[in-house]
C-alpha cells in the first residue's frame, strides 16, 4: 500500500474517527433523544452501551480494516479467507454499505437545516424569541422546496468531498476544525448554564430515574450509541483501512469514544437549561429542539447572531465528516468492485440517495399523515437504521473478532495490558452480543 494511502499521523485517525463520530448525532439528536425519553435512565443506558457494546465494537471494526487495508467489504472477504472462514461474513459490509446510504439519506436532510440556519439572524426587538424560534422551524419544515434545496446544497458537498478522495478530502480539515468546534460547544454550556437553569438540567440528565426505563428507551439508548459512535456499518473499518500499521487500537478508541461522549454531553447541557428557563419551548420537541433552542440561547447573547452564524457553520461541517463517511464504504466497494471512476460512482450514489431522502423530506409536510405501523417514511428509516441495522451490523461483528480470529492478532493490534484484554475480550465474546440480543429480545417481546 503506498503511503498516501496512510492517514499522516496517529492523530490524524483519531481526528477522522472523531471527525465520523462527532456530528449531527451528539449535538442535534442527543439531545432531543433525551428530551423525548425521559432524561436520565436513558442517559445512563447509553453510557452503558457505549462502554460494554460500542468500545469493543468499535476497536473490532478498526482491526478489521486495518488488516483488510481495502474497502469494508473486501477487508472482510480477505480476514475470511486468510483464517479460513466462511465467505458469508462479507454481507455484513454488503448490509452495512447499504445501511450507510439510507442514513445519509436522512441525515442530509438535516445537516441541509443546520446549513440554513447559518443564514437566520433574528430580527432584533422581538418580544418572545422561543415562539418566534419555534414558527420559524415550522416554516422551513413545511416547505418541501426549503428542505429539498439545503438537501441539495449538502449532497454536493458531501458528494465533492468523496469524488475527491477521503483521505485528500479529509485528513487536513478535520483535523483543524475539529479542536475548533469543541472548544465553542464548551462556550455555550458555559454561557447557557449562567443564564438557564442549570441545577434543573443536571438533575434531569444525572439523577437516575429508573421508573422511566421501559424497552423503548433501552432500544433507543442502544440505537443512539450504535448512531453516535458511527459503527455497526463499516464507516469506521472503512477508515482503519489507512491507519498508521505501528499505531495500536486499544488506546485509540478510547479517546475517539471519550471524545464523541463528551462532544454528546455538553451539547445536552448547553441545550437544557435554556429549555427549563423557557416555558414556550418542549423538551420533548423531537428533531426540532436544538433548532428551537439554540437561537434563543444566542438571541440573548451580546453579538449573539455573530456567535450562531459561527455555531451553525461549525454545526454544518461537523455534519460533513460524518457524512462522507456514511458514503465512503459503499463507494469504495463499488470502486474496486466495479473500476469505474470514483467521481461517476459518487455521482450516481449520490443522485440514489438524494431521491431516497425526498421521502424524509415529504414526512415533515406533504406525507406527515402517511404512517405504517405508526411510523412515517422518515421515522421508521430512522427505527430501521439506528435500532435494527446498525445493531445486527455490530452484533456479527464482535462474532466474528470474538469468536473466530485469532487471540494473538486482538492482542497485538491493541496493544494493551493484559487485565484490560482480559476484559475487553470478555465484552467482547459475551457481554456486547449478549445484550444485543437480549435488548432486542426485550424490546420484541415487551
Ligand atoms: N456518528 C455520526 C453522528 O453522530 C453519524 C454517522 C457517521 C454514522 N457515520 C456513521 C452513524 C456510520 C452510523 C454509522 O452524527
Amino acid at each position: 500500500m503506498s503511503n498516501d494511502k496512510i492517514w499522516k499521523s496517529n492523530s490524524t485517525f483519531i481526528l477522522a474517527a472523531a471527525g465520523s463520530a462527532v456530528g449531527l448525532g451528539n449535538i442535534w439528536k442527543f439531545p432531543y433523544m433525551v428530551g423525548s425519553n425521559g432524561g436520565s435512565a436513558f442517559v445512563l443506558v447509553y453510557l452503558l452501551c457505549i462502554l460494554i457494546i460500542g468500545l469493543p465494537i468499535m476497536a473490532s471494526e478498526i482491526l478489521i480494516g486495518k488488516y483488510g487495508r481495502k474497502s469494508p467489504i473486501n477487508s472482510l472477504k480477505k480476514i475470511s479467507l486468510d483464517f479460513n472462514l466462511k465467505r458469508h461474513w462479507k454481507y455484513l459490509g454488503v448490509i452495512g454499505a447499504f445501511a450507510g446510504v439510507l442514513i445519509l439519506s436522512y441525515y442530509s436532510v438535516f445537516a441541509g437545516i443546520a446549513f440554513s440556519y447559518m443564514f437566520n439572524i433574528f430580527p432584533p426587538g422581538l418580544e418572545n424569541p422561543s415562539n418566534y424560534s419555534t414558527e420559524y422551524f415550522s416554516n422551513i419544515a413545511a416547505s418541501p422546496l426549503k428542505l429539498i434545496f439545503w438537501h441539495s446544497v449538502f449532497m454536493i458537498i458531501t458528494c465533492m468531498i468523496v469524488g475527491y478522495g477521503v483521505i485528500k478530502g479529509i485528513g487536513r480539515s478535520v483535523s483543524l476544525l475539529m479542536p475548533i468546534l469543541f472548544l465553542f460547544i464548551v462556550l455555550v454550556a458555559i454561557y447557557s448554564s449562567l443564564i438557564g437553569d442549570i441545577n434543573k438540567t443536571m438533575i434531569f440528565l444525572f439523577n437516575p430515574d429508573f421508573s422511566a426505563l421501559t424497552p423503548k428507551v433501552i432500544i433507543s439508548a442502544m440505537g443512539q450509541a450504535f448512531f453516535s459512535l458511527s459503527i455497526g456499518m463499516g464507516a469506521i473499518m472503512a477508515y482503519g483501512a489507512y491507519i498508521p500499521e505501528k499505531q495500536l487500537i486499544g488506546k485509540t478508541v478510547f479517546l475517539i469514544i471519550i471524545l464523541d461522549t463528551f462532544v454528546a454531553l455538553i451539547a445536552g447541557i448547553a441545550i437544557f437549561p435554556i429549555v427549563f428557563n423557557n416555558v414556550d419551548l418542549s423538551i420533548n420537541a423531537g428533531p426540532s429542539l436544538i433548532f428551537e433552542t439554540l437561537p434563543v440561547a444566542f438571541y440573548s447573547l451580546p453579538y449573539g447572531s455573530i456567535f450562531s452564524i459561527i455555531f451553525f457553520i461549525l454545526l454544518s461541517i461537523a455534519a460533513l465528516s460524518s457524512a462522507i463517511s456514511l458514503l465512503e464504504p459503499f463507494t469504495a466497494w463499488m470502486e474496486e468492485r466495479l473500476k469505474f471512476k470514483r467521481k461517476i460512482i459518487v455521482f450516481v450514489l449520490g443522485i440514489s440517495i438524494w431521491v431516497i431522502g425526498l421521502g424524509s423530506i415529504f414526512s415533515f409536510n406533504l406525507w406527515s399523515e402517511v404512517k405504517i405501523m405508526g411510523f412515517t417514511f422518515l421515522s421508521g428509516l430512522d427505527y430501521l437504521t439506528n435500532n435494527i441495522m446498525l445493531p445486527v451490523g455490530g452484533f456479527f461483528i464482535a462474532l466474528l473478532v470474538g469468536w473466530y480470529l485469532p487471540r494473538n492478532l486482538i492482542k497485538k493490534e491493541l496493544g494493551t495490558n493484559e487485565s484490560y484484554l482480559k476484559s475487553f475480550f470478555f465484552c467482547l465474546k459475551y457481554v456486547s452480543p449478549g445484550s444485543i440480543l437480549l435488548i432486542f429480545l426485550y424490546s420484541i417481546f415487551q
